[in-house]
């Protein structure tokens, strides 16, 4: 019964089987390999949020309600994100990464998968702006969430959160003051309508979803971190597939290519910031 479950702290793995099945059969996305122990969480999360008595009783509102499924998704994905997210990362695309592609070409297509509430985005169109290059660039950016890219779209940021996207820009070492960037209204900081809309904003579902394009830089940070090792290597083959050989892929802090399957198709070029490149086709 679930409620000595929840008393326990824990969820059945069989309930989980089913729910992530009719997910799959119903919507057609696969979350069986997301990392058990932060999905498990998650899912506890919206029972507690929803006050569901059951994970049955979760199973049901997801079959019988499809407009609840979105919601569903907003809640069990983790959209936690900051602009100018670990600075010396930052650094190193506006120094290494970034002159490094321009040698060879004149313009710059990137992809941010996994983009959450767009402040990654914004951060790359602020440092591709004060490099004068905002114009070479072609921009996409994707995640699975459809209300947290209606939210990235908006290009707003509650201003609690601007404290410390202002430290990171200054630990990144930006040229002017993050302010010039966007106007603060009612307790809210409206980014820049420039740095929102010469994006290309998208859902897309890294499991599940096509390879749509090639890149010259893909980044898909603390994304991989919620799947297991088996959904990590099969996203890791899309993201090489959606690379230009010589491209570029950024990953995050905490995560690592060095164990998966195709390894060997890319070079580490800065290992503190877990950026590699591809060699091989
Ligand atoms: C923690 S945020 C990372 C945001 C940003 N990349 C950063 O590092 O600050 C993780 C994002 O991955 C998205 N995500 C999770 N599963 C995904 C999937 N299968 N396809 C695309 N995006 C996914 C989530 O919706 C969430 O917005």
């Amino acid at each position: 019964m679930f409620p000595e479950q929840t008393q326990q702290d824990d969820i059945e793995i069989a309930d989980i089987r089913k729910l992530t099945q009719l997910i799959k059969d119903k919507y057609g996305y696969d979350f069986k390999d997301y990392a058990m122990s932060s999905f498990k969480r998650r899912i506890k999360r919206v029972i507690e949020i929803y006050k569901f008595k059951s994970v049955d009783a979760l199973i049901q509102r997801l079959d019988t309600q499809p407009s609840f499924f979105e919601e569903f998704v907003s809640e069990i994905t983790v959209n936690v994100t900051e602009m100018f997210r670990d600075p010396t990362f930052w650094k190193a695309l506006r120094d290494q990464i970034i002159p490094s592609i321009l040698l060879n070409h004149n313009k710059i297509s990137i992809w941010h998968a996994g983009c959450s509430s767009g402040e990654e985005v914004f951060s790359m169109n602020i440092l591709l702006s004060e490099m004068g290059i905002l114009d070479k660039a072609k921009i996409i950016a994707t995640d699975i969430d459809t209300s947290i890219i209606e939210k990235a779209k908006k290009g707003a940021i509650n201003i609690k959160n601007m404290e410390v996207n202002i430290k990171n820009y200054q630990r990144f070492g930006g040229v002017a003051s993050l302010d010039k960037y966007y106007k603060e209204v009612d307790n809210i900081a409206y980014i820049n309508r420039e740095l929102v809309d010469s994006v290309s904003w998208r859902k897309h579902d890294l499991v599940q979803g096509p390879v749509f394009s090639k890149f010259d830089l893909i980044l898909c940070r603390n994304v991989m971190i919620y799947f297991n090792q088996t959904l990590q290597n099969n996203v890791l083959y899309k993201l090489h597939e959606s690379l230009f050989k010589y491209g570029y892929l950024a990953i995050g802090s905490k995560e690592s290519l060095i164990w998966c399957d195709i390894a060997n198709k890319f070079i580490v070029v800065n290992n503190e910031e877990k950026i590699y490149k591809k060699i091989k086709d």
